[in-house]
């Protein structure tokens, strides 16, 4: 896209005020054929969406919603590589503004044990082929502590809390955008494999003791030893490695 010098990511941008959810909003306009590239992003959300059918905390003025449409010539399973690619963009772009990204498997970025970034991953498959994939970022820009819900301040902050001051959010974005198109070029070259080797750079779970929550509520604890090449979480448990492809872990004190 002009100006923003990207390939892909960003051919177009639309912009609200206010929305429902940007990811809602794109996966209806990916169904009408919207073009692969194409971003959505507001300034606050009514309803913003986490996953496992949570709310995100989107208020105007202070963070970041955005969506990103991609059309990917690659197999269904390969999609949850996608929300790695995007934590791994988020932590690139932190870095032009001198902030060092911990990321949580398999998509939050943390400061100080609290979540600062979420990103939520949509998919349409047909017939082993699919159809869009709509990458959806939150980011707590500009947010203080005491601006969160009560029941947020413990488990949530922002990047300005993490740097003192407060951050530039359309300079932020064009950031992000630069790294995911610069990223996702280097996959669809390459494979996912490259991307795979940055996330762990940035991943604080690797390594640790954990216990992980999945989907279905059922949950045990193990070391978690590395990511698979599908992006799947490895742990070590007492009773052997279990492969973890969707759910929550928590990063356990030894
Ligand atoms: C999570 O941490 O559970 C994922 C949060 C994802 C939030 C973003 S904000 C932009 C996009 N639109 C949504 O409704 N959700 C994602």
């Amino acid at each position: 896209a002009k100006g923003l010098g990207t390939e892909l990511v960003g051919r177009k941008i639309i912009c609200y005020d206010a929305v429902g959810s940007t990811n809602l909003l794109l996966k209806d306009m990916a169904r009408q054929g919207a073009e692969n590239g194409t971003v959505v992003v507001a300034d606050t959300q009514g309803m913003g969406r986490g996953r496992m059918e949570r709310a995100f905390f989107s208020p105007p003025g202070k963070g970041i919603y955005v969506s990103i449409l991609l059309r990917p010539n690659f197999l269904p399973q390969d999609a949850p590589k996608c929300t790695l690619m995007a934590a791994v963009a988020v932590a690139r772009a932190m870095e032009k503004f001198g902030l060092r990204a911990a990321i949580k498997w398999p998509n939050d970025i943390m400061h100080d044990g609290r979540k600062m970034v979420g990103i939520l991953t949509e998919m349409s498959a047909e017939m082993d082929c699919v159809n869009y994939v709509v990458i959806g970022i939150g980011i707590n820009v500009n947010i203080a502590s005491e601006d969160f819900p009560e029941e947020l301040r413990p488990i949530a902050t922002s990047l300005m809390q993490m740097k003192g001051e407060p951050l530039p959010r359309v300079a932020f974005l064009q950031e992000l955008l630069r790294a995911l198109d610069a990223l996702y070029a280097c996959a669809q070259q390459e494979g996912f494999a490259p991307v795979l080797a940055a996330w762990r750079e940035y991943a604080v779970t690797l390594g640790q003791q954990v216990r992980v929550i999945g989907p279905a509520g059922e949950s045990f604890e193990g070391m978690a030893a590395d990511i698979d090449a599908e992006g799947a979480l490895l742990i070590d448990t007492s009773t052997g490695r279990r492969r973890v492809l969707a759910g929550d872990v928590s990063i356990r004190p030894k």
